[in-house]
Protein backbone atom coordinates (compact mmCIF):
# COMPACT_ATOMS: atom_id res chain seq x y z
CA UNK A 1 0.00 0.00 0.00
CA UNK A 2 1.29 3.61 -0.75
CA UNK A 3 0.05 6.87 0.21
CA UNK A 4 1.61 10.04 -0.26
CA UNK A 5 3.96 10.56 2.61
CA UNK A 6 6.10 13.96 3.99
CA UNK A 7 9.37 13.09 4.23
CA UNK A 8 12.30 15.85 5.87
CA UNK A 9 15.41 16.17 3.72
CA UNK A 10 18.18 16.69 6.73
CA UNK A 11 19.80 19.45 4.84
CA UNK A 12 20.53 23.36 5.18
CA UNK A 13 22.51 23.11 1.72
CA UNK A 14 20.02 24.66 -0.54
CA UNK A 15 22.11 23.44 -3.54
CA UNK A 16 21.54 20.05 -2.23
CA UNK A 17 17.95 20.16 -1.31
CA UNK A 18 17.26 20.96 -4.50
CA UNK A 19 19.46 18.43 -6.04
CA UNK A 20 17.91 16.04 -3.57
CA UNK A 21 13.98 17.15 -4.50
CA UNK A 22 15.20 16.40 -8.48
CA UNK A 23 16.23 13.20 -7.90
CA UNK A 24 12.82 12.22 -5.76
CA UNK A 25 10.37 13.82 -7.79
CA UNK A 26 8.80 10.65 -9.27
CA UNK A 27 9.05 8.87 -5.57
CA UNK A 28 5.08 9.13 -4.27
CA UNK A 29 6.18 11.62 -1.17
CA UNK A 30 6.04 14.58 -0.43
CA UNK A 31 9.44 16.23 0.18
CA UNK A 32 9.93 19.57 3.00
CA UNK A 33 13.24 21.42 3.49
CA UNK A 34 14.72 22.19 6.56
CA UNK A 35 14.11 25.41 5.74
CA UNK A 36 10.40 24.97 7.21
CA UNK A 37 11.44 23.97 10.79
CA UNK A 38 13.96 27.01 11.70
CA UNK A 39 14.24 26.29 14.92
CA UNK A 40 16.67 23.33 14.03
CA UNK A 41 20.49 24.95 13.49
CA UNK A 42 23.16 23.69 12.14
CA UNK A 43 23.77 19.69 13.05
CA UNK A 44 27.43 19.08 14.33
CA UNK A 45 28.97 15.79 12.26
CA UNK A 46 30.36 14.83 14.66
CA UNK A 47 31.28 11.08 13.23
CA UNK A 48 34.80 9.64 11.43
CA UNK A 49 32.24 8.19 8.52
CA UNK A 50 30.20 9.34 6.08
CA UNK A 51 27.61 6.72 7.50
CA UNK A 52 27.99 7.78 10.60
CA UNK A 53 27.73 11.35 10.03
CA UNK A 54 24.41 10.91 7.30
CA UNK A 55 22.73 8.55 10.54
CA UNK A 56 23.27 11.03 13.13
CA UNK A 57 21.64 14.02 10.88
CA UNK A 58 18.92 11.76 9.80
CA UNK A 59 18.02 10.50 13.81
CA UNK A 60 18.52 14.06 14.97
CA UNK A 61 15.71 15.62 12.54
CA UNK A 62 13.41 12.57 12.72
CA UNK A 63 13.67 12.96 16.62
CA UNK A 64 13.32 16.85 16.20
CA UNK A 65 10.32 17.01 13.68
CA UNK A 66 8.42 13.06 14.08
CA UNK A 67 8.61 13.04 10.74
CA UNK A 68 10.67 10.47 8.39
CA UNK A 69 14.00 11.95 7.20
CA UNK A 70 16.44 11.61 4.42
CA UNK A 71 19.96 12.83 4.74
CA UNK A 72 23.10 12.58 2.89
CA UNK A 73 26.89 12.84 3.85
CA UNK A 74 29.45 13.35 1.03
CA UNK A 75 33.19 12.99 0.85
CA UNK A 76 36.08 13.92 -2.02
CA UNK A 77 38.67 11.38 -1.84
CA UNK A 78 41.61 12.30 -3.87
CA UNK A 79 44.25 9.31 -4.37
CA UNK A 80 47.51 11.86 -3.92
CA UNK A 81 46.01 12.80 -0.93
CA UNK A 82 45.66 9.27 0.42
CA UNK A 83 41.74 9.86 0.59
CA UNK A 84 41.84 13.40 2.59
CA UNK A 85 39.37 15.49 2.64
CA UNK A 86 37.36 12.28 2.58
CA UNK A 87 34.20 12.81 5.48
CA UNK A 88 36.51 16.38 6.33
CA UNK A 89 35.56 17.83 2.84
CA UNK A 90 33.32 20.35 4.03
CA UNK A 91 35.79 21.75 6.62
CA UNK A 92 39.17 21.15 4.33
CA UNK A 93 40.33 24.81 4.60
CA UNK A 94 39.28 24.95 8.22
CA UNK A 95 36.53 25.65 10.20
CA UNK A 96 33.00 27.15 8.72
CA UNK A 97 35.39 27.60 4.94
CA UNK A 98 33.49 28.99 1.87
CA UNK A 99 33.20 26.73 -1.67
CA UNK A 100 35.64 28.48 -2.83
CA UNK A 101 38.23 28.34 0.14
CA UNK A 102 37.97 24.59 0.01
CA UNK A 103 38.28 24.59 -3.93
CA UNK A 104 41.23 26.98 -3.65
CA UNK A 105 42.96 24.94 -0.75
CA UNK A 106 42.70 21.84 -3.25
CA UNK A 107 44.08 23.24 -6.08
CA UNK A 108 47.44 24.42 -4.01
CA UNK A 109 47.45 21.00 -2.32
CA UNK A 110 47.51 19.25 -5.90
CA UNK A 111 50.14 21.93 -7.78
CA UNK A 112 52.59 20.12 -9.63
CA UNK A 113 50.50 16.84 -9.45
CA UNK A 114 50.38 15.68 -13.37
CA UNK A 115 46.96 15.22 -14.67
CA UNK A 116 47.32 11.28 -14.29
CA UNK A 117 47.41 11.18 -10.40
CA UNK A 118 44.83 13.72 -9.94
CA UNK A 119 42.39 11.07 -9.58
CA UNK A 120 39.43 11.28 -6.93
CA UNK A 121 35.78 10.09 -6.15
CA UNK A 122 32.77 11.85 -4.73
CA UNK A 123 31.59 8.98 -2.60
CA UNK A 124 28.03 9.84 -0.88
CA UNK A 125 25.89 7.91 1.89
CA UNK A 126 22.02 8.62 1.99
CA UNK A 127 20.18 7.33 5.24
CA UNK A 128 16.28 7.03 5.99
CA UNK A 129 15.43 7.20 9.21
CA UNK A 130 11.61 6.95 10.49
CA UNK A 131 11.78 5.19 14.02
CA UNK A 132 10.82 2.17 12.65
CA UNK A 133 13.92 1.29 10.61
CA UNK A 134 17.13 2.44 9.27
CA UNK A 135 18.38 2.45 5.34
CA UNK A 136 21.48 3.49 3.83
CA UNK A 137 22.59 3.55 0.18
CA UNK A 138 26.14 4.46 -1.10
CA UNK A 139 26.99 6.56 -4.78
CA UNK A 140 30.19 6.86 -6.06
CA UNK A 141 31.73 8.56 -9.00
CA UNK A 142 35.08 8.66 -10.18
CA UNK A 143 36.77 11.23 -12.06
CA UNK A 144 39.89 14.22 -11.69
CA UNK A 145 40.62 17.45 -10.01
CA UNK A 146 41.10 19.95 -12.56
CA UNK A 147 44.05 21.99 -12.58
CA UNK A 148 41.73 25.25 -12.47
CA UNK A 149 38.06 26.04 -12.34
CA UNK A 150 35.93 25.63 -14.73
CA UNK A 151 32.41 26.31 -15.06
CA UNK A 152 29.67 28.57 -12.72
CA UNK A 153 27.01 25.82 -11.93
CA UNK A 154 26.77 23.26 -8.87
CA UNK A 155 28.18 24.12 -5.25
CA UNK A 156 31.41 22.58 -3.52
CA UNK A 157 34.16 21.66 -5.56
CA UNK A 158 31.55 20.55 -8.72
CA UNK A 159 33.92 23.61 -10.81
CA UNK A 160 37.19 21.48 -10.33
CA UNK A 161 35.66 18.03 -10.66
CA UNK A 162 35.55 16.06 -13.69
CA UNK A 163 34.11 13.06 -14.13
CA UNK A 164 35.61 10.06 -15.85
CA UNK A 165 34.28 9.98 -19.44
CA UNK A 166 33.18 13.67 -19.48
CA UNK A 167 35.21 16.48 -20.53
CA UNK A 168 33.14 18.83 -18.64
CA UNK A 169 33.29 19.36 -15.04
CA UNK A 170 30.15 18.94 -12.53
CA UNK A 171 29.91 23.09 -12.76
CA UNK A 172 29.61 23.19 -16.32
CA UNK A 173 26.50 20.34 -16.33
CA UNK A 174 22.59 21.38 -15.70
CA UNK A 175 21.13 19.97 -12.58
CA UNK A 176 19.54 17.26 -14.07
CA UNK A 177 22.86 16.40 -16.09
CA UNK A 178 24.76 16.25 -13.29
CA UNK A 179 22.11 13.85 -11.38
CA UNK A 180 22.48 11.31 -13.75
CA UNK A 181 26.31 10.27 -12.84
CA UNK A 182 26.68 12.11 -9.51
CA UNK A 183 27.70 10.19 -6.18
CA UNK A 184 23.83 12.07 -5.22
CA UNK A 185 22.40 10.30 -7.83
CA UNK A 186 22.95 7.51 -7.84
CA UNK A 187 23.18 6.78 -4.16
CA UNK A 188 19.07 8.24 -4.31
CA UNK A 189 18.45 5.87 -7.05
CA UNK A 190 19.54 3.09 -5.07
CA UNK A 191 17.74 4.43 -1.76
CA UNK A 192 14.28 4.89 -4.16
CA UNK A 193 14.49 1.52 -5.14
CA UNK A 194 14.32 0.36 -1.48
CA UNK A 195 12.06 2.84 0.09
CA UNK A 196 9.60 1.75 -2.49
CA UNK A 197 9.93 -1.53 -1.34
CA UNK A 198 9.46 -0.65 2.14
CA UNK A 199 6.25 1.15 1.14
CA UNK A 200 5.10 -2.29 -0.48
CA UNK A 201 5.36 -3.92 2.29
CA UNK A 202 2.68 -1.60 3.85
CA UNK A 203 4.21 -0.88 7.66
CA UNK A 204 4.49 2.47 6.34
CA UNK A 205 2.60 4.57 8.14
CA UNK A 206 2.94 8.41 8.53
P1 LIG B 1 28.56 17.38 3.34
O1 LIG B 1 27.84 16.19 2.82
O2 LIG B 1 27.66 18.57 3.40
O3 LIG B 1 29.29 17.13 4.63
O4 LIG B 1 29.61 17.75 2.22
C1 LIG B 1 30.99 17.78 2.43
C2 LIG B 1 31.66 18.75 1.49
O5 LIG B 1 31.61 18.25 0.17
C3 LIG B 1 31.06 20.15 1.46
O6 LIG B 1 32.11 21.08 1.37
C4 LIG B 1 30.26 20.17 0.21
O7 LIG B 1 30.19 21.40 -0.38
C5 LIG B 1 31.01 19.20 -0.67
N1 LIG B 1 30.07 18.54 -1.53
C6 LIG B 1 29.03 17.75 -1.14
N2 LIG B 1 28.34 17.35 -2.23
C7 LIG B 1 28.97 17.89 -3.31
C8 LIG B 1 28.70 17.87 -4.69
O8 LIG B 1 27.74 17.26 -5.19
N3 LIG B 1 29.56 18.55 -5.47
C9 LIG B 1 30.62 19.24 -4.98
N4 LIG B 1 30.90 19.32 -3.70
C10 LIG B 1 30.08 18.65 -2.85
Amino acid sequence: MSRRKTFVLATHNIHKQSEMSSILSNLEVRLIGLDQFPEIKDIEETGTTLVENALIKARTVYRLTGLPSLSDDTGLEVDALNGAPGVYSARYAGENPTFEENVNKMLGALSGTPYNKRTARFRTVVSFVDGKTELIEEGVIEGIITESIQGNDGFGYDPIFKPENENRTFAEMSKIEKSFISHRGRALEKMKKTLNLYFKKGVFID
